[in-house]
Formats: C-alpha cells, structure tokens, sequence
C-alpha cells in the first residue's frame, strides 16, 4: 500500500518574507541576497532556485501554467523573456487560451507536462480513472517554503541538516478536481543538487488510477544534446553508451522489476561536445530499486525533454478518494564545466546524504569472500581454514557467502528456508562466528531474503507467497522464483527467520543479494495487480528499513548477481554494492568506469580474484588486480591456501598498501584520465579535497612492439605546487597537469602503475 506521504528530517514553514524577493519581469529585479537557495517573485508566480553554480526557475504563467524556464549555469533575474508563441499547425491550444492560436502546450516548456492538455510529447502524468477515461489539466494552486529536505514516506530519499536544505513545494490542482499533484523540489546549494518528486492525492469521489508517472521532466527549448545512457548485462554492467538526441524519443529502462543490469537508471543530457572538463550536462539519477523508464527526445520544434520515472508497463496504480500516491525521487544536477564536475556533484550527493548509518563514514573492512574460493561446497572446517588465511594475510573480515542454510549445495534448492544447515557446518552458527571473531576478524554473511526454491520447506508451506501467475507454470530464473514481498506477512515471516540468524552471534556485515528478474506479476493478496511492482519495493524497503534499525552496526552490502540492482534507492540501505559478478580487472575497468559517472568509489564492491580469472579465462597480474579493487571497497575473493608462498607476500603488502590509500580513495575527488573503452592505457585519479594528495592509477590495455610511449595527464592538482612521488622525484603540477607523466616501458601485459603524490 502506498499512502503517500512525506516527511521532514528537520525544517518548517518559512514565513514567505523570509524568502529571495524578485520582481516579476526580466531587468527590472531587485533582489536581496540571502543565502537562501529559494527564490520567489512578489507575485508568488516565478520560482528560482539558485545552488553555488547553478539557476533553475519555472513560473506559473497567466493559466496558472507550470512552465519550465530555465536549468544551467547560475544566472540573476528572470529567464521568461525565453518563451516564444507562435500559431503553429497541428498544435492544440488549451481552451482558456480562447481564440489565442499561439499559445500551446505542445511546445511550450513545463515543469511537469500531463496527458490531456494537448501536449503530444511524452507527459510526466497520465492518469486513467471511470471506465478508462483519460485526462488531466494541472494548474497552479499554491507553494510553499521550507527548511531542511522533504523525506518521502517509505521510500529513500536525499536527506540533509536544516541548513544544508530547502524545500520547495508547488501544489497542483486538476481543474476537474480529481487530484492534487504537489510537486517536490529539495535543493542542496552546495552540492549543486536539486532533487524532484510528486505525490498525487485522489480529490475526488472515485478511484483514479496513476498509469504513467515520471518524477522528472526537463524542458530545453534549445540546442544540440547528446544523451548518455549506461546499458549492460550480467557480468558487464553499467557501458557507457552515448548518442545524439534526434527526432525520436530514446527510451531506456528495465521491465525486471529491479532497476538491473541491463539499464542503470541514471542518464546525462550533455551539450553537444561536452567532455570531462568543459560544456553544458545535466545528469538525472533514480533513487528506487524497482522497474524504471528514462527517456529523451527532440519535438518537431527542435526542442529537447528528457524524463526519469517509473516503468509504465506492468503499472496501474489506484488511488481510493483521499488517498495518495508518490513517486519515487529523482536526483538532478547540472554541470556547465563538464562531465567530471557532474559526477562529483553525484558522487557528494551519494557519498553523505544517500548513504546512512555508522559505515557512511567509515572505511569499509578488507573481507575474504567465500565465493570464489569454495563456491557451495564446503563445511565448516573450509570456513574456519579460510578464516586462519585472511587473518595471516591481514585482512579484516571473512564473508560466508552462499550455501549454508537450508538444503544448499547447488542453486535448485534451499532458498527461503533460513535455517542454519549445521550438518553441513558441522557445528553451529555461533560456534563459527565466535572462532572468526577469536581470530580477530569480523563475520559476514551471505542472504538473499527475496527468493524462494521450489525445493524448499518455505515454498511447500507457502507456495502462493511465490510471484506465480494463476493457471499458469512458473517462469524460473536460476531455478528460483520471487517472493511476494508487496504481501507484509511475507516480508515479516522472512524478516523474522532472518533475524533468527542474525541473533546467533554478531553478524558484522551482510551480502544482500538478489539474483534474477520478475516476470511473473502477480500477487494473491493485490486487489489490483497494477500495484504489485511498485509495492514490491516498498516491502523491499520496509525490510531493509527495520534491518539498518535493528542491526545498527551492521554493514550491508547490496548485490543482485553483481550489479544488477546498483542505484541510489538501495545505496541509502547498503553504504555498498557488488559491482560486478565479473572479477577480471580489465573487465572491471570498464564496468567501475562507467558506475563512476553516478557514484563514488566507495560504493562499488571490488574483490580480487585468481589468475587465469573465473569468469572470462583472462590472465592478469596480481598487482592490476589489487590496483583495480583498491578503487571499490577491496577484498577478496579466492582461496589463499592455493598461492604461492610470493602470491601471499604480494597480498600482505596490497592489504598494507589499500589502507594506507583508503581515505584518499574513499573521500578523493574521481577523474576519469582515459576511457578504458577506446586507449591502450585505462588511468584515473583521486585527489584529495585540500589537493595535498593525488593518486594516480594506470592500466595497459594493449602492448605493441616499439610502442610509442603514453603520457597521463593529471588533474585537479594545485596550480603553482609542486608533487613529490614516492621515490622523491618532485613535479610541478602545471607540468603533470599540462604534459602528464609518462607510463612505464615496456608496460607489459595488463600491467599497472600506482603513483602517490604529495604536495611538496
Ligand atoms: C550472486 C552473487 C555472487 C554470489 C552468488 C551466490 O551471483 O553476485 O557474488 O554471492 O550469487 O549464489
């Protein structure tokens, strides 16, 4: 059930002259500067938001029309001077607008366009309500002002302290009267980061049915984009991918359910041209786990709209009179200085204000993961012999990954049966998390709460909690099929089992994974299946919500066969996430490139693993494997006992060497030197906040006979200062900066090079 709702961390109503006065046209502004991030004119129509770098406004026109003004580069005054109307053909004209043939809605810039008014692009809103009549006309109501950021109720959502934050509320009203929609902007000025989402209350006396809702939309009545989209799959997630905006809408999304591998639901509309350092890009990224659609698109006018919202497929949700409905958020930020500065906005924006709890701040154990090592078979003994290596090795955590519970020892049976397999143990739970914990080194384990097998005691018991369509065999994925977590008994029965577990002895961290789509949608209990989907998640989140409450200390780590559910909605329940099921550094390259667009380091879950690699066959050196995980969490994922005696040393010295890099890494500003996906050589960056220290990483991708040789180019250093490397050779900054420094020779076969500079 969604009620809708919001909820604020901290904040009240401002009093409105409290707020940015403007004067309602362009040239004639006089504003008093406060440092307020909200803005409204006199006349309460036009609505500003101003972050450190940037200007959004929109104005209720004189139809009480939302219309969108402007996004980008900080700018004063009024940008209203940037409408046009013309009597275009073909163009409806909404009928307040009388005989009035310029003003229409099918190419005038909204702030949140609905299906009904004319407006042929894709709408932000349908709604469905009677015997299926369609249609909507929003018109201004009111606004509001407040401190602090919105929360949403049962969903994730951006947070920030009463002066990190304002809110904007603009209400909508249906000039029928079935709904209110308010319309939801937080802004975060110092990040740069304006967040968006709706909640729409049924104000009339029947159900209305949301059929399509995008908590964003973003007008440009102007220029050249391109759009830069991440697709992937299992074992190859999150690709760069970038194409023109045309005369066509380019849609992504996924219809599985999770936000998954094939399509991160995150997206950048950038200038034509744009680049790492220079030009105009907007980036909009989802805070929700489930099914999404993103689209962007040229109308015949040459102007651009790109949307981020839910999928509308598999999606009908009814809201009884009264009730409400929200839409998940939405994260925005512009950059006019590059993609390099959009994805910092992105990644502070993560790093402290979706992220939560005790790990947000932390740097994470260095953990050995049973998975690689063992797979499903193993016993206790294994464990406990995986536990003396990791802790002669100097690591942190061992992780009992897969195949302990239940009747586990492939992936056919076991699922939903949260029982500890002691058998196969050959002891109990407590008894191995107090030998972990008396070797020194911290306990993890590995659920995946949503699942059920067939062969299961859960499922015998309780085989209509499965997502099975009446009268029809069930589609299986990895023999397994979904639980109906949109059901609450289910979520508090699993919920309860695990926590059973859980209660054994300290559990200090836990591998959430989640390891196949939803295909069959249906739910015993949905009095409409339209609501199965979008329920499902808030379950999700219901449990991991009372999870992160119960366990405080406990470090979660998201995981859906790898990267297949890597969003921001999950990262504010788990601080982590496995980036990748493919452990192959130069694959990982390429995969933890295009997962930095929208999210820092220290979220990406990164193992090293054996050479040749389990995956794709490809042989590496350790020391471009541990490179490669030192810029995710790091850990491992293999069995010690079978390296070399040298093997083992190299490990001791990359475990002393990530702890020492690990604050840079996890707090550093990111720079993409290269895209791993064209050059000979993969090379990236961390530089700290005070710029006293960069470190610099470089992967060969290719070797030739004779080779010229490949020069990195730094950024973000101190202009004027000088760097000293490890050796003691110093630099001037301009230089690195300017001419780079060049790579090794000869570089070998997917070698590496690691430079730590200091600030002299
Ligand atoms: C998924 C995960 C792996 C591992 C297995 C266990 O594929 O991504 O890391 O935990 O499940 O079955």
């Amino acid at each position: 059930m969604n009620d809708g709702g919001y909820l604020y961390s901290s904040g009240s109503i401002n009093r409105l002259s409290d707020c940015i006065k403007q004067k309602g046209s362009a040239g004639r502004e006089s504003e008093r500067r406060f440092n307020m991030a909200i803005a409204v004119s006199e006349n309460g129509r036009i609505f500003t938001i101003h972050t450190a770098s940037t200007t959004y406004q929109m104005m209720a026109d004189k139809y009480g029309v939302l219309l969108h003004l402007y996004y980008g580069r900080r700018s004063e005054g009024t940008m209203d001077y940037l409408l046009t109307y013309h009597d275009r053909g073909y163009c409806a004209n909404i009928y307040d607008a009388g005989e009035d043939r310029t003003y229409s809605l099918d190419f005038l810039p909204q702030e949140f366009p609905v299906s009904g008014t004319g407006d042929t692009r894709s709408t932000a809103l349908n709604l469905e309500y009677g015997s299926g009549i369609c249609g909507c006309d929003l018109r201004f109501e009111s606004y509001a002002v407040k401190d602090g950021k919105y929360g949403l109720k049962g969903l994730p959502a951006v947070y920030a302290s009463e002066d990190e934050a304002q809110t904007l509320e603009i209400t909508l009203a249906d000039t029928a009267g079935m709904i209110r929609a308010k319309l939801l902007y937080g802004v975060l000025p110092g990040l740069d980061i304006i967040t968006r989402s709706v909640i729409i209350t049924n104000t009339s006396r029947e159900e209305v049915r949301v059929t399509k809702i995008m908590s964003a939309s973003l007008d440009q009545v102007y220029g050249d984009y391109d759009l830069i989209t991440f697709y992937g799959r299992h074992c190859m997630e999150r690709n760069f991918q970038r194409n023109a905006v045309a005369h066509m809408e380019q849609w992504i999304g996924s219809r599985r359910g999770a936000s998954s591998h094939q399509f991160n639901p995150m997206m950048i509309l950038a200038e034509r041209g744009t680049d790492e350092t220079a030009g105009g890009c907007y980036a909009m990224q989802f805070v929700y786990s489930g099914g999404f659609s993103g689209c962007a698109g040229m109308d015949p006018f040459g102007q651009t709209r790109m949307q981020l919202g839910l999928m509308q497929e598999k999606f009908n949700y009814p809201i009884a009179p009264g009730e409400s409905f929200t839409a998940p958020e939405v994260i925005m930020s512009y950059s006019g200085s590059g993609l390099e500065k959009l994805s910092d906005n992105l990644h502070r924006c993560i790093r402290r204000h979706v992220r939560r709890g005790k790990w947000r701040d932390k740097i994470c154990p260095v953990l050995l993961n049973s998975w690689e090592a063992y797979y499903m078979d193993f016993d206790g003994a294994d464990i406990l012999a995986l536990a003396e290596q990791a802790a002669l090795l100097g690591m942190d955590m061992l992780v009992l990954d897969d195949g302990w519970f239940g009747k586990r020892n492939d992936d056919s049976s076991g699922l939903g049966d949260w029982y500890v397999n002691e058998e196969k143990l050959g002891g109990k739970m407590k008894e191995l998390i107090y030998w972990v914990h008396r070797k020194g080194l911290k306990f993890g384990l590995w659920v995946e709460p949503e699942m059920v097998n067939e062969d299961s005691d859960l499922y015998r018991a309780h085989s209509d909690w499965a997502m099975v369509i009446p009268g029809r065999k069930p589609v299986r994925g990895r023999s397994q099929l979904v639980l109906d977590f949109s059901r609450k008994e289910v979520v508090d029965s699993i919920f309860e089992s695990i926590c059973k577990v859980l209660d054994m002895g300290p559990v200090d961290y836990l591998k959430w994974d989640y390891n196949r789509s939803i295909s069959d949608v249906y739910s015993y209990a949905a009095q409409n299946q339209g609501s199965v989907l979008y329920d499902y998640i808030l379950g999700l989140y219901d449990f991991l919500e009372r999870l992160t409450q119960r366990y405080p200390d406990m470090l979660i780590e998201g995981c859906s066969g790898g990267g297949g559910r890597f969003d921001a909605g999950m990262l504010y329940y788990t601080p982590q996430i496995w980036c990748s099921d493919n452990t192959d550094p130069i694959d990982r390259l390429r995969i933890q490139y295009g997962t930095s667009f929208g999210y820092p380091a220290c979220t990406m879950g990164a193992h090293v693993s054996v050479s040749p690699n389990e995956q794709d066959g490809r042989v590496t050196p350790l020391s471009t494997r541990g490179i490669t995980a030192m810029s995710g969490t790091f850990g491992y994922e293999l069995n010690p006992e079978k390296l070399s005696a040298e093997e083992k040393e190299e490990i001791r010295r990359q475990i002393a060497r990530r702890n020492e890099l690990a604050e840079l890494i996890a707090n550093g500003t990111y720079y993409r030197l290269s895209d791993p996906f064209k050059g000979e050589t993969a090379a990236w960056a961390f530089v700290s906040e005070d710029r006293s220290e960069a470190l610099l990483n470089a992967v060969n991708l290719e070797i030739h006979g004779n080779r010229p040789v490949t020069y990195i180019r730094l950024r973000g250093l101190e202009p004027g200062a000088f760097y000293e490397d490890e050796n003691g050779k110093v630099y001037p900054a301009d230089a690195l900066m300017q001419a780079g420094i060049p790579m090794p020779m000869p570089f070998g076969d997917y070698g590496s090079t690691q430079i730590l500079f200091k600030k002299k």
